[in-house]
């Protein structure tokens, strides 16, 4: 039998991130210039339920049996062998790599299991609907973060734009005019965990303030649909700015990425925000197609460890 292999993408939040987690919608995008891999090797010589996990990222290479049930790698193997009922695993090695920075906010550990459920499903000559491949996503999600929203395991599995509130069917949206983004990488790794846990916090000690500052954001992300839909760059540019400026007091931007922010807004962006947890990972800019190289540019002095350009809509 040949290696059977699938992969994912990235992602990130244009608006929303956090105060999704409390009900109010969200705008994400895939990012196919990033991506997470697995590819299943059957081996036939040995019994049924010998898995080998190997990522090489992480530096994992261990068996199924041998790793904790709680494990997340673990865990999405568990899953999709309960969620499509089968009783025996035929032995195989699961070989996982991927390009998406980790704790950056770019959806790796999402990426990573949705390319090893479509993987292991074709292995097992089963195939699923988006929806069960991002339930399956969503089970592990909570391993390592706790609290998701659900909103990467939904854009990574649906691999399009989505406008996402959780407990409610995620809508798609047209797209009015291509939207460039530069994404740039702090080089700071921020666990989502940590700052979902901070925000958390900061909300049950002040329930008031946090939930207005959630409705202004639940407010922009309606206006950046609006805007997205009808093509209105520098108003989504203008509003990625607002939400920024909310992030920061919810105290989830770092001095990093505020210098990368400035320098993108500097060199020319429209907006330009964090994305995804805070406090390290990666910020967005928006671009003008002219304006990539001297964004990009500008980011890299002000010490981004690296830069993906990426279209939406094109
Ligand atoms: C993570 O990409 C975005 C957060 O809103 C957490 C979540 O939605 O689960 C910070």
């Amino acid at each position: 039998m040949p290696a059977i292999s699938a992969s994912a993408p990235g992602k990130v939040i244009l608006f929303g991130e956090h105060a999704v987690v409390y009900g109010r919608p969200a705008i994400a995008v895939p990012v196919g210039e990033v991506r997470a891999k697995a590819i299943i090797t059957a081996d036939p010589l040995s019994p049924p339920d010998s898995v080998r996990i190997q990522s090489p990222t992480t530096g994992i290479d261990a068996m199924l049996a041998d790793l904790p049930v709680n494990h997340p790698l673990a865990a999405v193997v568990l899953n999709v062998k309960s969620a499509l009922n089968v009783p025996h695993l035929p032995a195989c090695k699961i070989r996982i790599t991927s390009t998406i920075p980790v704790a950056s906010g770019l959806g790796s550990s999402a990426a990573v299991s949705v390319a090893i459920i479509r993987a292991l499903s074709t292995f097992l000559g089963i195939s699923l609907m988006n929806e069960q491949v991002s339930q399956i996503a969503f089970e592990v999600e909570k391993l390592h973060h706790g609290t998701p929203s659900g909103i990467d395991n939904t854009v990574i599995a649906y691999n399009m734009p989505v406008y996402y509130t959780s407990g409610r069917p995620t809508e798609r949206f047209a797209i009015g005019i291509p939207i460039t983004l530069v994404i740039a990488d702090s080089g700071i790794s921020s666990p989502t965990a940590h700052t979902v846990a901070d925000v958390n916090r900061a909300w049950k000690e002040d329930p008031q303030r946090f939930e207005a500052m959630f409705n202004n954001i639940g407010e922009i992300v309606r206006a950046a649909r609006d805007a997205i839909e009808a093509g209105r760059i520098e108003e989504l540019g203008a509003l990625m700015n607002e939400n920024h400026k909310i992030l920061v007091q919810m105290g989830v931007s770092s001095p990093e990425l505020e210098d990368l922010i400035a320098a993108a807004r500097g060199a020319g962006a429209l907006g330009a925000k964090l994305c995804g947890g805070g406090r390290g990972g990666n910020m967005i800019a928006l671009a003008g197609q002219q304006d990539i190289a001297r964004i990009t540019r500008a980011l890299i002095s002000a010490g981004a460890a690296g830069t993906i350009s990426t279209q939406i809509g094109q």
